[in-house]
């Protein structure tokens, strides 16, 4: 059966209210991204609770090296393709490079991917990033932030390297994520920081944190498709394990993903950073 064209009873979306109540219970959130239909629609089915759209599309799809060449229109699209084929999966979409550097173009651009079947947009910053949270979540645009390594910010950084290493670096972050919570953001996403890093930040907000190599304590996980599939010809992180070994079916590498993230064994040790 194609899942594209399943016709059995259709199942409602997953809120964020649904996705709370996981959080307050201890029940782990597990994230995926993904570009278009066909694999959203198995996403759905294998029972991920949420997708993610992310720019990372840049890289896996598009074959830069970065997620800076990523236009909104591009997002839009991809945006649509998953949403025709997701039923029940909560939606995240990232915000492109420069597409959120006023808060009235953020405003401008999120509406668009939520047109387009969004349920949150995620955007990369610390401090600076608040009033323009504060000014979407008014306006009815749900938020997650993104903290520790931004890809975005790769020339800034200077390279893809984990983030919040020293006690300077985790007490700044530790602030920004606290104060981002205060400006509105509902969820955190926490990219490549020390395990102990990322569970401090989740003891210290009431907001659920889905880690990407920021070790087993946060409330979910997620991963690029790809990568977790084995299927990306670049260098794979610390943080992925490809899930497809072992398995028959990209179907059981995503059941295999989300058993692993729910019982709390994925990311083990050799997945995460030291301080
Ligand atoms: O773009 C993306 O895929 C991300 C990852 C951190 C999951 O933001």
């Amino acid at each position: 059966m194609s899942y594209l064209q399943d016709t059995s009873a259709p199942r409602a979306q997953t809120t964020i209210s649904q996705l709370n109540t996981m959080y307050q219970s201890g029940e782990k959130i597990a994230f995926l991204t993904a570009y278009e239909a066909s694999f959203a629609a198995l996403m759905d089915h294998a029972g991920v609770d949420a997708i993610l759209v992310g720019d990372s599309l840049g890289n896996v799809i598009q074959g830069h090296t970065s997620t800076t060449p990523v236009t909104i229109e591009e997002m839009v699209y991809h945006v649509e393709c998953v949403a025709r084929g997701n039923q029940s999966a909560f939606l995240m979409a990232d915000m492109p490079f420069a597409s959120y550097s006023t808060p009235e173009q953020a405003m401008d651009n999120a509406a668009h991917l939520m047109r387009a079947g969004a349920q949150m947009v995620k955007l990369e910053g610390g401090e600076w990033l608040a009033e323009t949270i504060r000014f979407l979540v008014d306006r009815s645009v749900p938020v997650c932030a993104h903290l520790g390594l931004m890809p975005q910010s790769v020339h800034t950084l200077g390279g893809f390297k984990v983030q919040g290493k020293s006690p300077e670096a985790a007490k700044k972050l530790i602030a920004e994520a606290k104060l981002l919570q205060d400006a509105g953001a509902q969820m955190l996403l926490l990219e490549a920081i020390p395990s102990d890093l990322g569970k401090q930040v989740t003891q210290a907000i009431q907001i659920p944190t889905i880690g990407i190599g920021a070790g087993p304590d946060c409330s979910g996980q997620v991963l690029v498709m790809h990568d977790m599939l084995g299927a990306f010809p670049g260098r794979t992180p610390k943080f992925v394990k490809n899930f497809l070994e072992g398995q028959g079916s990209i179907e059981g590498a995503i059941k295999a993903y989300v058993k692993e993230v729910k019982a709390g064994t994925f990311p083990a040790p050799e997945h995460c950073f030291k301080s």
